[in-house]
């Protein structure tokens, strides 16, 4: 399948800045911005059409400070705090760090605190009010491949059948930290951070505002709730196993410099570990914005 490198769709309207669609998936990148400057309203609403309109976007060249990615971050909505923690105890700042360096050594590794962002997820699903979009700023990047893959679940939707489309209407899943740890083989859940965010349970076909219809999976997901519980588990393996398929996928390539902004209510994503993990750093500084309760 060549759908990720050739973008044969047009952009649908005029934006105050150069845009470049990438794939017909998802993606596009932007340049001549410095986001550092203040962000008008229209710029503000043009950067979220762009968002509604390619799902993935990527301002290149950008330089920003931890303080300066989060002044930008607060123009579309209130930034999320975090239920991780550190190995030290300390909870994920506010502009946290998506690293594969040890936190005690310093040194790439295969194996770092934090792993999930290699499975297939939708950010911060596993609260009642999700995550709308996040934002990475790539600081170090592998010579070659630590991409990102976003799949584009408006399109793995619309490829089912009739019938699966109406035998998953109304069904809803449920969503936890304590499953995401579970799942991804993490530090399991302390009865704190089980206290903090209680499961709750999403629908897993949501109906956007524009009418359009996804499906809303990923690694956040324990089970699907009144189903049996290993029938609901497979049921999903295989949804999301469809959903990801290499027709629904845009891979964004790093380059040092990106600041990329993506749409969590339409997308899963995951990182790759196409990259010698042990050997490159690959470093990225990440915020997320609060969104709304899916329907
Ligand atoms: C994230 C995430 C993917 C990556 O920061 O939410 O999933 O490529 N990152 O590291
Ligand atoms: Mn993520």
């Amino acid at each position: 399948m060549a759908l990720q490198t050739t973008a044969t769709a047009t952009v649908s309207r005029t934006y105050p800045f150069s845009v470049r669609r990438l794939s017909d998936v998802a993606g596009a990148e932007i340049s001549g911005v410095d986001l550092r400057d203040p962000v008008s309203a229209e710029m503000r609403d043009a950067i979220m059409a762009a968002l509604e309109e390619f799902h993935v976007i990527a301002f290149r060249d950008q330089n920003l400070t931890k303080d300066e990615q989060q002044a930008f971050t607060l123009n579309f909505g209130e930034i999320e705090g975090h239920v991780g923690r550190l190995n030290s105890g300390e909870k994920y700042p506010i502009v946290h760090t998506v690293t594969n360096l040890d936190e005690k050594t310093g040194l790439p590794t295969e194996t770092p605190t934090t792993h999930g962002n290699y499975f297939w997820h939708t950010d911060k699903s596993y609260h009642d009010v999700p995550s709308l979009l996040t934002m990475l700023h790539a600081i170090q990047t592998p010579p070659e491949g630590g991409d990102t893959l976003f799949a584009n679940m408006l399109m793995a939707y619309e490829a089912l059948s009739d019938a699966e489309k109406q035998a998953l209407d109304g069904m809803r899943a449920v969503h936890s930290w304590e499953a995401n740890r579970l799942n991804t083989g993490n530090t399991p859940a302390s009865e704190e951070q089980k206290r903090e965010r209680p499961p709750v349970n999403h629908p897993i076909v949501r109906t956007h505002e524009n009418g359009r219809k996804s499906l809303y999976l990923g690694v956040h997901i324990g089970h699907v709730e009144g189903m049996d519980y290993e029938a609901g588990r497979a049921m999903l393996a295989d949804l999301l196993d469809r959903a990801t398929a290499e027709p629904f996928v845009y891979r964004h390539a790093w380059k040092v410099g990106d600041l990329t902004l993506w749409d969590n209510c339409v997308l899963v994503h995951r990182a790759d570990r196409n990259y010698e993990m042990t050997a490159h750093p690959r470093v990225l500084h990440r915020t997320a914005v609060l969104g709304v309760v899916p329907v």
